[in-house]
This record gives C-alpha cells, sequence and structure tokens, in this order.
C-alpha cells in the first residue's frame, strides 16, 4: 500500500505516519527526518540545506525529488510506503507521478489532515523530541507515560526543533499555503484525495485513516484482506 500524508507543518503527519508504519509494517519516509539526519552528520548536504530549514523555506525540487527516488529504491519500501512531507510542490508531486508510473507502484490515497492555524501554532509550540531516540511528544496533547521520562528510550533529556521557532513557524504556514496546499486539486483530480478531521484527538485521527485505507481496500473487486501490505 502506497500512501501519502498531506497536511501543514504540525497537521500531525509524523504522529500518524508512525501509527501507520506499526499498524501496516510498511516504513514512513519522512523527508524531513532525512534532511535533518542530513544535518545532524554534517553532511555536504546537511551544510546546503540547513539555512533553509532554519529559516522555514523549501529545499529545491531537485534535490528533493532525487533523495526521494533514493530512498524509494530501497528495498523496505517494496511492500508499501507512506509519505511524510513528500510532495510539497505541483513540481514535486509531477515527478512523484512518473517515478510510481515507471516503478509500477501505484498510490492507494492521499490523505489530508485538516488543522485549524490556531490549533497548528498549539501543537508545534508544545512539540518536544527526545534528545536520544528521537520519540516524538507533545507537552499537553501527548506527554510521556511519566513526566520528563521518555517511554521508548527512558531518557531525561528532550530537544525541540529549531524550526519551531515562532517567527520560522509563521514562514512555514505560508510557504505551505502558497507552495504546497496548490498540490490538492491535483489528487482531488486523479480521485486519490481523502480529507480527515484532523482537529481530533491522535487516536481518532488515526481511526478515520484506517477506516478510509479499508474501505479502499475492501471496494477493490477481489482484494485480499491480508494484501493491505500489497501495492
Ligand atoms: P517536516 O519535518 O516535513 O515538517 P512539517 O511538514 O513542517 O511538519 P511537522 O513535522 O512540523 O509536523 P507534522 O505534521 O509531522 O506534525 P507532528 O506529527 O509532529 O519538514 C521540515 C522542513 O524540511 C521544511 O520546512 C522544509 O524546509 C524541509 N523539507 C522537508 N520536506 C521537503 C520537501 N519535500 N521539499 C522541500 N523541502 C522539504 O505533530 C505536531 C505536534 O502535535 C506533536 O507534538 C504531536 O504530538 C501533536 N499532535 C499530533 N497530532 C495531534 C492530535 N491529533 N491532537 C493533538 N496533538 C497532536
Amino acid at each position: 500500500m502506497n500512501i501519502i500524508l498531506l497536511g501543514p507543518p504540525g497537521a500531525g503527519k509524523g504522529t500518524q505516519a508512525r501509527l501507520l508504519q506499526e499498524h501496516y509494517h510498511i516504513p514512513q519516509i519522512s523527508t524531513g527526518d532525512l534532511l535533518r539526519g542530513e544535518i545532524a552528520a554534517n553532511t555536504a548536504l546537511g551544510q546546503q540545506v540547513k539555512a533553509l530549514i532554519g529559516q522555514g523555506q523549501l529545499v529545491p525540487d531537485s534535490v528533493m525529488i532525487s533523495m526521494l527516488r533514493a530512498r524509494l529504491a530501497q528495498p523496505d519500501c517494496a511492500r508499501g510506503f507512506i509519505l511524510d512531507g513528500f510532495p510539497r510542490t505541483v513540481t514535486q508531486a509531477e515527478a512523484l507521478d512518473q517515478m510510481l508510473a515507471e516503478m509500477k507502484r501505484p498510490l492507494k490515497a492521499v490523505i489530508e489532515l485538516k488543522v485549524q492555524e490556531d490549533e497548528l501554532i498549539r501543537r508545534i509550540s508544545g512539540r518536544l523530541h527526545c534528545a536520544t531516540c528521537g520519540a516524538g511528544y507533545h507537552e499537553m496533547y501527548n506527554p510521556p507515560a511519566v513526566a520528563g521520562v521518555c517511554d521508548n528510550c527512558g531518557s531525561k533529556e528532550f530537544t525541540r526543533r529549531d524550526d519551531d521557532k515562532p517567527e520560522t513557524v509563521k514562514a512555514r504556514l505560508k510557504v505551505y499555503n502558497e507552495k504546497t496546499a496548490p498540490i490538492l486539486p491535483h489528487y482531488q483530480a486523479n480521485g486519490l484525495l481523502r480529507t480527515v478531521d484532523a482537529m481530533l484527538p491522535i487516536e481518532e485521527v488515526n481511526a478515520q485513516i484506517e477506516a478510509i485505507l479499508e474501505g479502499l481496500e475492501n471496494a477493490v473487486p477481489g482484494a485480499k484482506k491480508q494484501g493491505l501490505g500489497g501495492a
């Protein structure tokens, strides 16, 4: 199953992608995480993109398209993938269409996570990550079970993303509205777009997405239930 999660910064793409990854055993491909990995490793690419990300601007399409092509060629994507953060421009969406057609891996659905802007800002301003394993939390909405201790690895150190500063968040939202939202009609026109109310709690958003995916799977004549991991 090949799916895209689309939505503005803080809508919950990463949170939902991780839940779907556990449920369907297909990898989350977060282009933001890939770029942050390059920055952390201080690679040439990381040095090139650090300032752009810090200003809330997009990395050039050519860089992102090559990065995604290489990631999709890895064996763990053979049974499917969840794209989180790609495509982000009409050019990226068109390149992805071409790439997937060449690979004979059609998209199952493009899930739009719809959230009001004031809520996006609350979500981003309360976001935390474990400094050791990277697990994501929110101070109020999704805190660790034991305050100040990562559920996943027990670390007591937490960090915030550099681009979660209020002035950068404003720029990221503007970029989303100007460059990414125009992709939605592309997927509406080809019948792939499904919109969920992502203002709801995490578990309820997840239930909406899984219901959509199960519905699409069952709508295919002769599709097998366990076939969700397939194309
Ligand atoms: P990226 O890392 O993709 O950031 P983003 O799209 O701005 O999205 P976020 O990671 O901020 O939010 P999210 O929707 O994943 O929300 P989350 O689940 O964390 O990209 C970063 C940068 O990299 C870009 O600005 C750009 O510079 C560059 N880049 C990346 N891809 C690119 C591309 N293709 N082309 C060009 N440049 C690219 O949730 C947020 C918080 O809310 C969390 O604390 C979470 O616990 C909480 N939460 C989640 N869901 C709920 C809920 N339902 N209720 C309550 N709280 C919730």
